[in-house]
């Protein structure tokens, strides 16, 4: 494991960038893991001027998101799909049908949650995988339970994600309750890791997740067992606790 702190979330959403890039330099065509939510974008602003500098082309990339809302058209305002359109696809050169998201309105979600593992199987490993993390210690939408969720999944949505993630919405009672998730086992398979961790309030998790007892209660805990790569940036908030109670490990 591997931890860089950063100055600040700017700096820290740029270094993300770095590591992206470097991957897809070395295979332009890699499927990227991609993850949505406030913390990316830095690092997607980062990784759509290098794209307008010249410095990157994701022309022969393959994107796999982690999730998408049960009940959201790809239209929709809040959709993932739409999130992934106008913070990074329609800004760079990736051609839409290389990019990859479980469906919100498939009348089948547990069909589409097969449909979407074939196409996983298809695409092999991917090559490095962003993950966020949620403030109950949530990896994609793989919210504390009692077991690890191995495939994608449909899922219900925590009381505590519904919540932080209302912020988006007009009102709390239009957060969908149910999400397509990429499984936990899904996401160890990838040969590399990059989890984006920034601001106080994700201080004490990212702490508890890396450090503490690995329980599905927990569930980025898992990624203490993760075999692959793991690069874990950060902005000085939400390194502090580690900072403090773990001084051996610089970043
Ligand atoms: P956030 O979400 O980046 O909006 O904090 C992270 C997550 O829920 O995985």
């Amino acid at each position: 494991m591997k931890f860089i702190c950063a100055k600040n979330t700017e700096e820290a959403g740029h270094i993300a960038a770095e590591i992206m890039a470097e991957v897809i330099k070395e295979r332009p065509d890699a499927v990227i893991g991609l993850a949505t939510g406030s913390t990316p974008l830095d690092m997607y602003r980062a990784l759509i001027d290098m794209y307008l500098s010249g410095e990157l082309s994701f022309a022969r990339v393959r994107s796999v998101n982690l999730d998408e809302y049960v009940g959201l058209s790809p239209t929709h305002t809040q959709s993932y799909a739409r999130f992934m359109r106008e913070n990074l696809f329609n800004l760079v050169d990736i051609p839409e049908e290389n990019t990859y998201i479980p469906s919100g309105i498939s009348d089948n979600p547990r069909e589409e949650c097969l449909r979407y593992d074939r196409l996983l199987d298809l695409l092999g490993r991917v090559d490095i995988q962003l993950l966020g993390i949620g403030n109950n210690g949530h990896i994609a939408f793989n919210e504390p339970d009692d077991c690890y969720p191995k495939d994608t999944t449909l899922v219900t949505l925590s009381e505590s994600t519904v919540r932080a993630n209302s912020r988006f919405f007009d009102s709390p009672d239009l957060v969908p309750r149910q999400a397509i998730s990429m499984g936990i086992g899904r996401i160890l398979r990838a040969k590399r890791i990059l989890l984006l961790a920034t601001g106080e309030g994700k201080a004490e998790i990212l702490e508890r997740s890396l450090f503490g007892k690995i329980t599905p209660t927990v569930p980025a805990s898992i990624l203490q067992f993760y075999q692959g790569e793991l690069t874990v940036v950060t902005d000085p908030a939400a390194f502090s606790k580690i900072r403090a109670l773990h001084p051996e490990v610089m970043g």
